[in-house]
């Protein structure tokens, strides 16, 4: 009785989550990055919003700024982003940088 009511419910609970583009992020910037950017990267968090952290998703942005740049911004941080390169290493930092470009869709 009670499997045939929650199957329905978790069909409708996953289809608005598997709308959302993109779905999910590293265990790495749920831990550290979307407290203010967000799992989309736009930066619309309640603390995103406080300390007008930028949206991370904006392709023209992306283009502007090399990969060496937002390696520094992590490691350093950058104006109100705080600085994380004592918490994460560098292979981190890197793999956070393709995340960080993964957020625009090729081609848009
Ligand atoms: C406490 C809030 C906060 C957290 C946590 C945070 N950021 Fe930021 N981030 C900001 C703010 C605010 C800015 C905008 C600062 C600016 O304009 O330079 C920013 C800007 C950035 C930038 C752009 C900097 C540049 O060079 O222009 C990058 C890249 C970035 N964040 C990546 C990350 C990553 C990756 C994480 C997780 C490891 C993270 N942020 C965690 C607040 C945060």
């Amino acid at each position: 009785m009670k499997r045939t009511l929650l199957l329905p419910a978790l069909a409708l609970l996953a289809l608005p989550l598997a709308a959302q583009e993109p779905a999910k992020r590293s265990a790495l910037w749920e831990a550290n990055c979307s407290v203010c950017h967000g799992d989309d990267g736009h930066g619309q968090t309640e603390e995103g919003l406080k300390k007008r952290a930028r949206n991370l998703a904006d392709a023209k942005w992306q283009e502007t700024v090399s990969d060496g740049r937002l390696e520094s911004s992590i490691k350093r941080g950058h104006d109100r982003m705080p600085a994380f390169g004592r918490k994460l290493n560098d292979e981190q930092v890197k793999a956070l940088v393709a995340e960080i470009r993964s957020l625009v869709k090729k081609g848009s």
